[in-house]
């Protein structure tokens, strides 16, 4: 009787212990690799540690179209997993009630390096880029704090969020844009082989090398370093009129019109369409125009 008396109170303590702490106090740290020729991470990950279970609802988050005022368009309508997180079908994109936006659904990849967003770097925080989002009426047309509401509404999210963020009690918008900004943040692009080449385990072929004197020649100076861009505004000559004024929009400065941020040219295989607007479709389109400049 002592025994299975005993065997109880161990089975017991057992069933608390595990409860207590798979589900209240702990996460599973992810570790965000940086590549040693990247440049030094921008994020500043002490404010958002990125845990497994962050990631994983930022990750749910992202494709959740409720989200959006109609519960229809989600993060991942316009940034399209397979492609680079970008939207191959649209251009621009196309947001709720099928409006089309002005721009076009920029890659994510590589956003932990970065510090300005946008083609006009009008949002200067990772964190923010989806209020930007979610406000856009012709993106997802809500509002921050009707998304919350919705959220706290949803049964499935508030264990999410309690294991994302132990010892929260109600969702609110810092924590959700957290979660969001975990996941972008681990999307880090760095397996191709020019990555390959830069470890060491590759080596460019011949005409690969005559490429790259070409590139470096011709593009680097805007296209330069380990991401392909040296992330300033500049104007590659797309037009002498300017319908979208770009980084002028952010800095009123006549010096900025149709100015725009130098893409990474990452991925560049799967994201098109191209340029702010998505004027050209194929990479030889690209190069046509760089050719007739
Ligand atoms: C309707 C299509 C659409 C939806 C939905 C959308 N985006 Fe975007 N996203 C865009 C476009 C277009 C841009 C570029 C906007 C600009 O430059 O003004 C962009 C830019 C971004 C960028 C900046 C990338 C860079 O290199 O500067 C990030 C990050 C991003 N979106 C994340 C998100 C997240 C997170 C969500 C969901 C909360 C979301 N997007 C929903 C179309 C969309
Ligand atoms: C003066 C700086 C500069 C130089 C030099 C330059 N680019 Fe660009 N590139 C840009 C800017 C700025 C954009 C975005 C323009 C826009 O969308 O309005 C861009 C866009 C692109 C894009 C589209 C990327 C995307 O995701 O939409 C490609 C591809 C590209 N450049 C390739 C090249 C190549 C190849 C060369 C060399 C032949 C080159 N660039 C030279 C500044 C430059």
């Amino acid at each position: 009787m002592k025994r299975k008396i005993a065997l109880l109170i161990g089975a017991t303590f057992i069933i608390f212990s595990c409860g207590k702490d798979d589900v209240v106090t702990k996460t599973s740290p992810y570790s965000l690799i940086r590549p040693d020729y990247f440049p030094e991470i921008t994020y500043p990950l002490e404010n958002n540690p990125i845990t497994k279970e962050g990631f994983e609802l930022g990750k749910k988050l992202f494709n959740d179209p409720r989200l959006s005022l109609d519960n229809s368009v989600a993060c991942s309508n316009c940034h399209v997993k397979g492609v680079a997180f970008t939207d191959p079908q649209h251009n621009p994109s196309v947001g709720i009630f099928n409006q089309i936006g002005t721009r076009n659904a920029p890659m994510i990849a590589n956003m932990a390096f970065q510090s300005e967003f946008l083609w006009d770097g009008g949002v200067s925080h990772l964190d923010f880029v989806p209020v930007f989002a979610i406000e856009n009426q012709k993106e997802m047309g809500e509002e921050l704090h009707h998304v919350v509401y919705k959220l706290n509404k949803i049964p499935e999210y508030a264990p999410l969020f309690k294991a994302a963020f132990p010892g929260i009690d109600t969702i609110t918008s810092p924590y959700m844009l957290r979660a969001i900004s975990q996941y972008m943040l681990l999307l880090v692009s760095d397996k191709s082989k020019y990555d390959r080449v830069q470890k060491g385990e590759d080596v460019f072929s011949a005409s690969e090398l005559t490429g790259k004197a070409v590139f470096d020649q011709k593009c680097a100076a805007c296209h330069s370093g380990a991401l392909f861009t040296n992330y300033e505004y500049m104007n590659n000559g797309l037009d002498l009129v300017f319908m979208d004024v770009g980084r002028e929009l952010i800095s009123a400065l006549a010096s900025d019109l149709g100015k725009f941020k130098v893409p990474s040219l990452r991925n560049i295989m799967l994201t098109a369409p191209y340029m702010h607007d998505g004027r050209f479709k194929t990479l030889d389109e690209v190069l046509e125009h760089y050719r007739s400049e």
